[in-house]
């Protein structure tokens, strides 16, 4: 059989598995479910499990493949009960067992400036992959607050090429939610406005 005929049958088949909703699913599942959780159970997540997390994270996509992203991975509680002096709106820090503080390196930067677009594809990464896996996480918006940026560079000593971009608390999920419907035909628009 010619490579094309194999690519035309694996097509088919594609589509296949996905009416029968056997191929994709799963991910589309994942993105259309995945909700903000704010309250966690005290039982803590593994560090293999913050892996698993940090390696979905790691696999996003970024300019020119530059990856500039760290991550401070916080379960000690002393400073997870400190977190939210420098961001009010981590206070769920107090009850999570486990935050990851996703930071810009411009030290890794290929292309200036898309190093946010870069990190924010990590951190979704990092929630959809927390939701898959049955945990729950929030986004909390540190850069460009100033003085969120500048509280978490004092408390982990930073320097000046890495930029603290958002805090991702997460943990087993202690809340309910409810499945939304958000698509809005009055916001798609082919071909020009
Ligand atoms: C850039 C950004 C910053 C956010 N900051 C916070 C935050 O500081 N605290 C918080 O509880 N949620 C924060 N969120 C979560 C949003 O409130 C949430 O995503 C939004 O209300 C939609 O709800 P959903 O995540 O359940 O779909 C943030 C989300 C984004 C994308």
């Amino acid at each position: 059989m010619s490579r094309g005929s194999i690519q035309i049958y694996t097509n088919i088949a594609h589509d296949y598995l996905v009416k029968l909703k056997v191929l994709v699913m799963e991910t589309l599942e994942a993105i259309k479910t995945r909700r903000s959780i704010r309250k966690f159970k005290k039982e803590p997540i593994s560090r293999d499990m913050v892996k698993e997390l940090l390696e979905a994270a790691m696999f996003a996509p970024s300019a020119g493949n530059e990856q500039p992203w760290q991550f401070i991975v916080l379960d000690d509680r002393k400073i997870l009960d400190i977190v939210p002096n420098i961001c009010s709106t981590a206070a769920m820090c107090r009850q999570a067992t486990t935050a990851v503080l996703v930071c810009g390196d411009a030290g890794l930067e290929k292309y200036p400036e898309f190093w946010v677009q870069d990190c924010s594809a990590a951190v979704e990464n990092l929630l959809l992959a927390a939701h898959a896996m049955g945990l729950g996480a929030v986004w909390a918006g540190i850069y460009p607050l100033k003085d969120r940026v500048e509280g978490f560079r004092k408390l982990f000593s930073l320097s000046d090429d890495i930029t603290p971009f958002a805090l991702v608390p997460l943990g087993y999920s202690d809340q309910e939610t409810n499945p939304q419907k958000r698509y809005k035909e009055e916001r798609v628009h082919y071909n020009g406005w």
